[in-house]
């Protein structure tokens, strides 16, 4: 059977064109540079296919890093990684927990705060808990979609501090070290005033309202409970 260091989920249903994947595809090419082996999946693929889920809930055993990366989603994690994380859960428990992993997880957001990205973080550390996985700390990403899925090598100055990020992670993952507090203050820094990156977002937001006809129904609130 065989067996990788490092097992690196990415849980954007945005799949190879999301932030999640390109933070995780450069990150595994600084640890495979660094010695390290590695086998990068997406989730939602991965939760199609029962041989394909088998082979990651087989890998996950053995690995020493389980590294998933996703988008914010409603303060939350995205439905199929909750999915994900509960059939592994289940898995696991069938298998009285082999091996105890290290697990990482990386949150990125719309907004620019990182602290956005903190309840989610702590949603993924439950389930390291109730799974039997080392939890060594989450990195929440403010102002991820800056990045809007973009290989990070072919990003020039929009992925600059997301890839010094994913390279000091690497050398620290690498030799067993903790998650570099470097790390997180580098990725969270904003190459435009936070004023710009709001006022593109709002652009960005309209015309997505636009494109899909809703523009008069922004103020709608489906949830409210009814007096
Ligand atoms: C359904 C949905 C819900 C979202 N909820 C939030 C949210 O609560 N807070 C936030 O800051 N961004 C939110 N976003 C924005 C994404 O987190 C952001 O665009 C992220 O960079 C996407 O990452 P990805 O490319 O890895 O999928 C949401 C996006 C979608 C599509």
């Amino acid at each position: 059977m065989s067996t990788v260091n490092f097992l690196l989920l990415s849980g954007s249903p945005r799949g190879k064109t999301s932030t999640s994947y390109s933070l995780l595809r450069y990150l595994k090419t600084q640890l495979e540079n660094l010695g390290k082996s590695c086998e990068l999946s997406i989730a939602h693929k991965i939760m199609r296919k029962e041989a394909d889920f088998e082979n990651f809930s087989n890998l996950l055993d053995s690995a020493d890093y389980l590294i998933v990366t996703m988008p914010l989603y409603v303060d939350s994690l995205p439905s199929h990684v909750i999915e994900t994380f509960t059939r592994l859960l289940k898995t696991r428990r069938n298998n009285s927990f082999k091996g105890t992993p290290k697990f990482l997880a990386i949150v990125n957001s719309g907004f620019p705060e990182q602290h956005q990205n903190l309840l989610a973080l702590n949603i993924c550390q439950q389930f390291a808990q109730e799974a039997n996985l080392d939890w060594i700390g989450g990195i929440p990403f403010g102002g991820g979609a800056i990045i809007g899925g973009t290989p990070l090598d072919s990003s020039g100055g929009r992925g600059k501090q997301a890839r010094f990020a994913m390279e000091i992670l690497a050398e620290a993952l690498s030799e067993d070290k903790e998650i570099p507090e470097e790390c997180i203050s580098r990725i969270n820094k904003l190459i435009i005033p936070k004023r710009i990156y709001m006022m593109m977002g709002n652009i960005r937001w309209r015309k997505q309202l636009g494109s899909n006809k809703v523009r008069d129904r922004l103020n709608d609130q489906p949830f409210l409970a009814s007096e």
